[in-house]
């Protein structure tokens, strides 16, 4: 018995014409393989899970196995394609264009690629912001640089009057590069053109340096925004220990979930407190935070502390919790460092203990920079497989990597809840395990 097709994936139609790839369909020859339509990638890979559906007589959960396929869609000498990136930068948005560009154009010989300027908004003719020419001339540098070549904007825009833009254009393949509300607004364009009969694929290319997409692995620039953290949080260690009970606080960007503090701590080791979103720690008390900070003073005139953006954003005082949101309608949340800072420095004046404090908020500097060289890797990898998939004429789907495999995974499956660290795993384990600090603090 099937486990059901959870991760099924919608598609335009048959594929009826021949792929212009040279690849082949046997094994031994040297040559790699077309994708077969019923090849699927495990998402539960333990043995326990096995065993239940060996005993339930199921076959285990799987998803759509990313790459060529031997029939595609699309008639590539008329397709039409489109590229849109929208949301916060992330270093590898360039290489994803340009490897989009260069793959629909050289492995399928697809002519016209148009780039949609400022995200959405570049679907709303009345912005006046024209689609610039794509083509392998114009990208072939692109992945030197950080930012977007395109621009990008935040917020949702009308969805029918996108739909209208992308078929008066002739749009075949919309690619939209973004975070959960880019693939949520790509996912509802895709429902409109299905509403309406048009034979569009939509597909979706998780970005975000948050690595908050549900199900997936990580998202691409992720690891370069930590590496560049890494650096930060070095030099933070050398402030810390330039002077007698010298704290080093670093900020770093995670809205919701605390991957990249966690992350960038784990890769430095110098680390002694990681605070982020999906705890809940106080300041105050024996178990409190500040008492931690004292005992690690008294024992060593240093310390370190990471903080996510989107940590301890419960010690605000209820007039200050008043939400505001951002375009996309995520929470702006309250400086957590400043909070920090001024509430440290009131607690060991309190305790008539004098410290030096150096608050560091890198801010946007480790999300604007180029594709580190993994990145970049990845950055190739996930533009090449949203191609085939494109083609083949599957549609509303995101491309990734899942337990070190790329797959195709419905758009709906990674928007229905944001990734957070989980506080049982071996992952915070590690975190704890390198600072040292207790499990709770509270
Ligand atoms: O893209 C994710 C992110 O970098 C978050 O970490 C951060 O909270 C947010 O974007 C800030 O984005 P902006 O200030 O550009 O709206």
């Amino acid at each position: 018995m099937a486990n059901g097709d959870k991760f099924g994936i919608d598609i335009l139609g048959k594929a009826s014409y021949d792929s212009p790839l040279r690849l082949s369909k046997r094994h031994g020859d040297n040559i790699f393989n077309f994708v077969k339509e019923n090849e699927k990638i495990l998402l539960d890979t333990s043995l326990k899970e096995y065993k239940k559906c060996l005993a339930g007589k199921k076959e285990p959960l799987g998803m759509v196995k990313a790459g060529p396929r031997e029939k595609i869609y699309f008639n590539t000498r008329k397709t039409k394609a489109a590229i849109v990136t929208c949301g916060g930068l992330c270093p590898g948005i360039n290489n994803v264009i340009r490897s989009l560009v260069m793959g629909l154009t050289y492995f399928y010989g697809v002519k016209e690629i148009l780039g949609v300027r400022y995200g959405y908004e570049g679907l709303i003719p009345s912005y006046g912001h024209d689609f610039v020419d794509l083509t392998p001339a114009y990208v072939k540098d692109i992945h030197q640089f950080g930012g977007t070549i395109l621009g990008s904007s935040r917020g949702s825009q009308d969805v029918g009057a996108m739909v209208d833009c992308i078929y008066e254009n002739g749009i075949d393949l919309l690619f939209a590069i973004g975070g959960d509300g880019t693939l949520k607004g790509a996912d509802a364009i895709g429902e409109e053109i299905k509403k309406r009969g048009f034979d569009i694929s939509v597909i979706g290319i998780p970005k975000t340096i948050d690595n908050d997409i549900n199900l997936i692995d990580k998202t691409f620039g992720f690891e370069t925004a930590y590496n560049v953290a890494n650096t930060i949080i070095r030099d933070a260690h050398n402030e810390a220990t330039g002077a007698y009970n010298g704290i080093a606080i670093v900020k770093l960007m995670g809205r919701d979930s605390g991957f990249i503090a966690a992350s960038a701590a784990i890769s430095m080791p110098v680390v002694n407190f990681v605070l982020v979103p999906e705890m809940h720690f106080e300041l105050e008390g024996e178990n409190g935070f500040l008492t931690f900070l004292k005992k690690r003073l008294d024992k060593k005139q240093h310390a370190v502390i990471v903080v996510a953006e989107g940590a301890g954003q419960h010690l605000f005082s209820e007039d200050v919790k008043e939400k505001v949101t951002d375009a996309s309608g995520n929470v702006k949340h309250k400086d957590i460092g400043l909070l920090l800072k001024n509430s440290i420095a009131d607690y060991f004046k309190k305790n008539d203990c004098p410290v030096t404090i150096k608050y560091i908020d890198p801010s946007y500097i480790i999300r604007s920079v180029p594709a580190n060289p993994e990145d970049s890797v990845f950055c190739n990898g996930l533009a090449y497989h949203a191609v085939h998939g494109a083609l083949s004429g599957r549609t509303r789907f995101v491309v990734g990597k899942v337990n070190n495999r790329y797959v195709y995974l419905p758009i709906s499956a990674v928007t229905n809840k944001r990734k957070k660290i989980n506080l049982e795993g071996g992952f915070w384990y590690t975190v704890l395990e390198s600072t040292g600090q207790p499990f709770k603090m509270r």
